[in-house]
Formats: structure tokens, sequence, C-alpha cells
């Protein structure tokens, strides 16, 4: 099979941090998604789709808007391969190995696009953003026709388009990262549980992270369209919705018409009557006093807070221009505890970033053991091209990083194990999410501050809040007895 391919570099621009620090000068515009062209709203009809998401939330809340737009293009959902007209692969950028799964997969779906040539297959997400992904993906994977950017997805129903009529493998990537797009459909994943966007990009540069680079500059939506949808979202009957950003710390400090921050947007969100709200991520950087003091209002803001550290050495922290100390980030995690004694914090670490010595990675296990998270995620440090990290002198071998991440887990399990124990004869709130994927005679949902409880109840509690007694803590799920079932309060006003 083989394709026409233009030449697409002119749509690139390689990571490059000085030419990215230059950006967001110009004024976000808020623009409506655009109704699907005439021509194109039957297009899929009678036919299917299929997306593959790879990464984290917002990839695959950016999933469930290709579904609304895809659906409003009539093609309906399936999660056969062998029944799909269009494969989408949803990527991620984030270390490498989730790069080599996704040529795995697209060298996998060669064999079906074989013998199925009027296949759709497409990638997108954060790996279509970077300039070499898409130069390998030209050269080696021909069998691919549509690479959309993740500025580019409202542009979707025109995109198929031309995938469906051309010979050409359809690529757009824009750099231009400005722009938000308001009212795209989407096909929610559940009807209990739902994803709002309220920022996107990052302006950071944390100099081992790739996604400054493909999720463009920081850029906040407006509190009037983010408080509209979630308000929708309780009308429709959702329990908990997670706000989600890059850094969701920094929401509002694009604004040029008004003084409004995170904080601000987490206390007009207590008032409307939505049972749970969560958010996703956060920086310490921009962790501040207002947002503690709201927080610690509760009512439906969760007791639940991911605060990535990434390492506990003050050194460290400086390479990876985390701009806040261990000491400022122990600080902040006092304030919080003394705010709200019941927090549960989690935590994302990389170890062995360039040059990491045996004392440092010593400090992030001491951290560990001081702030004692719930729960972490752990990472080897994972160069990418064109961050500045990929460029500092690395002479910490693969094994000793391998075995500092062995160390930092065993340690982490502990105080994970230690932590769910003292929750034993306790009696918890859990939203009932299904049946449990191992069991269907067990029911699992989520505590507020999200650990997963396995217990035996009634299926009527679905869609529920039950309490359940913890009587069997495990390192990383509860397993329970139902008590009783709460009824569905109205929490705030
Ligand atoms: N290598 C390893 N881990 C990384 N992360 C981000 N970039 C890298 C990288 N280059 C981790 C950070 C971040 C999480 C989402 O992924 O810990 O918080
Ligand atoms: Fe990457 Fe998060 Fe740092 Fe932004 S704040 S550069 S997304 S690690």
């Amino acid at each position: 099979m083989s394709k026409q391919v233009k030449d697409y570099s002119q749509y690139f621009v390689a990571p490059d941090l000085k030419a990215a620090k230059k950006r967001g000068k110009e004024e976000v515009q808020v623009i409506q998604f655009e109704e699907i062209p005439e021509n194109m709203r039957e297009v899929g009809k009678g036919k299917n789709y299929l997306i593959e998401t790879y990464g984290c939330q917002m990839n695959v809340h950016d999933s469930e808007t290709i579904a609304g737009i895809l659906e409003r293009m009539g093609y309906s959902r399936t999660e056969r391969e062998e029944d799909a007209d269009i494969i989408l692969l949803n990527t991620c950028a984030i270390r490498e190995n989730a790069e080599d799964k996704v040529f795995g997969e697209l060298g996998r779906l060669k064999q079906l696009k074989l013998e199925n040539p009027d296949l759709i297959l497409g990638v997108c997400g954060c790996m279509s953003q970077e300039e070499v992904v898409v130069g390998r993906i030209l050269k080696s994977y021909q069998h691919v026709d549509l690479i959309f950017g993740t500025h580019n997805i409202h542009r979707l129903p025109v995109l198929l388009q031309n995938a469906l009529f051309s010979k050409e493998m359809v690529v757009e990537v824009w750099s231009k990262e400005g722009d938000i797009v308001e009212s795209m459909p989407k096909v929610r994943e559940d009807g209990l549980r739902a994803w709002v966007n309220i920022m996107y990009g990052c302006d950071k540069f944390c100099t081992y992270c790739i996604v400054p680079y493909t999720r463009g500059k920081e850029r906040s939506r407006r509190p009037e369209d983010v408080l509209d949808e979630i308000r929708e979202l309780a009308r429709k009957g959702y329990q908990e919705v997670t706000l989600l950003g890059q850094n969701v710390n920094a929401y509002g400090k694009d604004f040029t018409d008004r003084e409004y921050t995170f904080a601000d947007l987490m206390d007009d969100v207590r008032k409307i009557g939505i049972p749970r709200v969560r958010f996703t991520t956060s920086h310490p950087r921009d962790f501040d006093d207002h947002l503690i003091e709201v927080l610690a209002k509760r009512g439906n803001l969760v007791e639940h807070i991911h605060l990535p550290v990434q390492s506990g050495s003050s050194e460290v922290l400086k390479l990876m221009a985390r701009k806040y100390t261990r000491e400022r980030y122990l600080e902040l995690v006092s304030k919080i505890k003394k705010a709200i004694p019941d927090v549960v914090l989690t935590t994302d670490i990389i170890v062995g970033f360039p040059g990491e010595t045996d004392e440092q990675f010593e400090e992030t296990l001491s951290l560990v053991k001081e702030v004692e998270f719930d729960s972490a995620f752990t990472f080897i440090y994972s160069p990418r091209e064109g961050t500045p990290a990929a460029k500092m002198k690395d002479d910490v071998p693969m094994e000793v990083k391998k075995e500092r991440l062995a160390r930092l887990n065993q340690l982490q399990n502990e105080i994970s194990r230690r932590k769910n124990e003292e929750l034993r004869g306790q009696v918890v709130e859990v939203l009932v999410e299904g049946e449990s994927k191992k069991n269907p005679n067990v029911l699992s949902g989520r505590t507020r501050t999200n650990k997963l409880v396995n217990f035996v109840g009634p299926k009527h509690l679905i869609g529920k809040f039950a309490y359940v007694r913890i009587d069997e803590p495990q390192t990383w799920t509860l397993k329970g007895v139902w008590v009783e079932e709460k009824p569905l309060a109205k929490v705030g006003g």
C-alpha cells in the first residue's frame, strides 16, 4: 500500500524551550464548535468507530469529545476492531514506553488495514504534536490515514472528510495553541462521574516534561462556561465531577478582564448541588492559602489532593525547574494537614533524574516517610527529545534507577498498607460504580478520598451512595460489607 505523502514540515515547530517561552502574548480566543457540515452528518450511518486511549485523564476526556463528534456524524461505538470503520489511537508522549506501545499497536493494525482497505486508521493526542513522531509515521507507517493534533480535535469532521475522499495521508497539527473551543459534543463514559476541563496547556516547563510543548500554553476556560457545564451535569444526575487541568492551580492567571483564581472557582463549584468535586493535577508552587481555606469548607469538595512532588531533594527540584524546595513542599503539606486533618495526599515521583545521587534519592525516601502519602505514581525518568533535561548529563546506570524505583515502591506500599489499615472497622461513604471487574457478585466504588472499595451488597446500590464497613484493608484496595444505603443528599446550596 503506497500513499502520496506531502511535505508537512512547515506545520511543525520542534520542541524548543526558547521559542515556547516567548509564546502566549496574544489574547485567548474563545470559539464555538461549528455544527457538522451538512454533507458529513450522515456519513457514519451504519458505521462504527473505536478509540484506543493512552495516557492521562485529559486524553480520556478528549476521547469523549472525539466520540461525541463522531456520533454527531452518525457513527456508533464498537469495542471490536473487526467491526470498526474508523480506529483512532489517542496517544500519550509523557514517557518513551507510552510511545513504544503506540508504535507497536500501529504495526499490529497494519494487517487489519490490509484486510479492510476502507478502514480509516488515525493517530491523535500528544504524540501527534511531536515532529519526530509524525516524521516516523510518514516514513514507516504509511497505512495510517489521518494524523491530527491536540489543538485540532474540533476540525475532525473536515479532516475525516479529507481522509475518506483523498488518497493522501491527512495531517493537521497546529502548533498554534491560543484558542479554547466551547460547546463541543461529548459522549461521557458513564452517567455518574464526569470530567470537566477547566484549563488547557501548561507554562511551567519542568525540564523533563514534554507537556508544555504538546498541549500548548496555559489558558483557562471562562468560569461561567465551567460552572454552567457542572450545573448541567448536576441536573442530568451526575454525582461526581473531576475538574481537569495540567496545572489547575494556575487557573485564571491568564484572564485579562478579571481577577478570578482556582480558589474562587472551587468556592463557586461548592455551591452547586453535585455531591462530589475532585480536581487534578496540582502544582505545589501555585497552591495558595486561599485554596486551602476553601477546601477546608468541605461539603462537596472532597478530602483528597494529588500533589506531585517529583523529588525530595531541593537540588534535583532545582534542576527540574519545579521552583520550590523540599522545605517549601513540606511546609505546604503541613498547612494542608492542619486545615484538613483527615486529608488524603497522593503524589507523583520521578527517580533517576539525570545525575541523581544516592544521597539525593535518599532524600526522596525520607520525604515520602515524612509526608506519608496514601499512594504514589512512581516513574523512572525518561528523556524526551527537545526538553532541557534531555541534554543534561546522565551517568546513573539503568540498573541503579530500577533498584531505586523498587526501593521507593516497597516503602510506599508499606505506608499505603498502614494507612489503609487505619480504616479497619470504619464505615465509609462509597459512590457505587458497578460490579467489580473480577467478580460480578461483588460491587465496587470509591470513597471521597478516591480509595477503591469492593464489597458485597445488593445490585440496586449501583449509581448510589452506600455506607460500607471496611473489614479487610489491603495495599491498593479496601474490602468491606454494606451497612446501609445513603439517600442521595443535596450538597451545597
Ligand atoms: N520521565 C518520567 N516521568 C515523567 N513524568 C513527566 N515527564 C516525565 C518524564 N520525562 C511524570 C511526572 C508527572 C507525571 C504525570 O508523569 O511525575 O507528574
Ligand atoms: Fe509537566 Fe506538570 Fe511540570 Fe506542566 S507542571 S511541565 S505538565 S510536570
